[in-house]
C-alpha cells in the first residue's frame, strides 16, 4: 500500500504508510497540540495533550505516535477531546510550577486550564541542583516529558547520564544513583537544555543573571579536561563547590 486515506475534521488526507495522525493533520494545516513531542525524539506517548478521537475506538488516543489506518476518521478538536487536554493541563498545573514554561502557560490560557481546580493537592517537591558549572537543575518544574532523557540516551547523545527514578506521582529525573554531575557520564553537551520545555533544566549563567547573582568565572575549554583520579571517564567543569 503506497498510501493510506483517512478523514481529520472532516478533510481527506493521504499520506504514506506510517505516518502519525499528527503528521498527517499537519499536512491538511491543523495543529494537533504536543507537549512531551520533539520531532527529532522517539515519540513516547507521555503528556496526553494530543489525544485525539478516533470513530470506534473505545478511547482517545495520542496524535503523536499513533499510526493513521485506512478509512480513519479523526476530530483533533471535538468536545472530549478539548476537555481531556484542559484536564490533563490542570493536572500538571496544579503540581508543578510552569512560571517558566510559556507553551504551557499558552495552551492553559487557549484550553481554559484552572490551575486552581485541583488546589491543595500535592505539589512537586525536589531539591535544587547547583552541582555543575554550565547548568541548574530545577524539578519542581519538571513535567516529567522525558525529553533530556532522550536527548542525553539512544535518541541523540549516547550518554546516559539521566535516568528515570522513583514510582507514580514521586516519579522524577535523576541521574543514575542520584550522583552529582560532575560524576556522572555527563558530557556537558547541552542538549538535554536545549530540549527542556519548562525551565526546569537551565544554563547557569542564564539562571544567575535572572536571579542577579554574581556570575561564576567561565569554565574550563576542552583543553582543561582531565581524567580521573580512578583512570574513569572524563571529569572536567567541576563546579565551584567542589573544585
Ligand atoms: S527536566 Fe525538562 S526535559 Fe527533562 S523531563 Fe523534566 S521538563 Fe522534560
Ligand atoms: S505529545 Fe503526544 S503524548 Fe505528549
Amino acid at each position: 500500500m503506497d498510501t493510506i486515506t483517512l478523514t481529520i475534521d472532516g478533510q481527506t488526507a493521504t499520506v504514506p504508510p506510517g505516518t502519525t495522525i499528527r503528521a498527517a493533520a499537519a499536512s491538511l494545516g491543523i495543529t494537533v497540540p504536543t507537549v512531551c513531542y520533539h520531532p527529532h525524539f522517539t515519540a513516547n506517548s507521555l503528556c496526553r495533550v494530543c489525544v485525539v478521537e478516533v470513530e470506534r475506538s473505545r478511547v482517545l488516543v495520542t496524535a503523536c505516535s499513533r499510526p493513521v489506518e485506512p478509512g480513519m476518521v479523526v476530530q483533533t478538536h471535538s468536545p472530549r477531546v478539548r476537555e481531556a487536554r484542559r484536564t490533563v493541563l490542570e493536572l500538571v498545573a496544579s503540581a508543578v510550577d510552569l512560571s517558566q514554561a510559556p507553551a504551557l502557560q499558552a495552551l492553559c490560557a487557549e484550553y481554559g486550564a484552572d490551575a486552581g481546580r485541583y488546589a491543595g493537592g500535592e505539589k512537586r517537591a525536589f531539591p535544587f541542583y547547583d552541582d555543575n558549572a554550565l547548568y541548574v537543575r530545577d524539578y519542581n518544574k519538571c513535567i516529567l516529558c522525558w525529553r533530556c532523557v532522550q536527548a542525553c540516551g539512544a535518541d541523540v547523545q549516547y550518554t546516559f547520564a539521566l535516568t528515570l527514578t522513583g514510582r507514580g506521582f514521586h516519579t522524577r529525573v535523576n541521574t543514575f544513583e542520584n550522583v552529582p554531575i560532575p560524576e556522572s557520564t555527563c558530557v556537558y553537551c547541552g542538549n538535554c537544555v536545549a530540549a527542556c520545555p519548562t525551565g526546569a533544566l537551565k544554563g547557569k549563567r542564564e539562571y544567575q543573571i535572572e536571579n542577579g547573582l554574581p556570575l561564576d568565572p567561565m569554565p574550563p575549554g576542552p583543553g582543561k579536561r582531565r581524567r580521573r583520579s580512578d583512570g574513569g571517564q572524563i571529569d572536567l567543569l567541576q563546579s565551584r563547590e567542589r573544585a
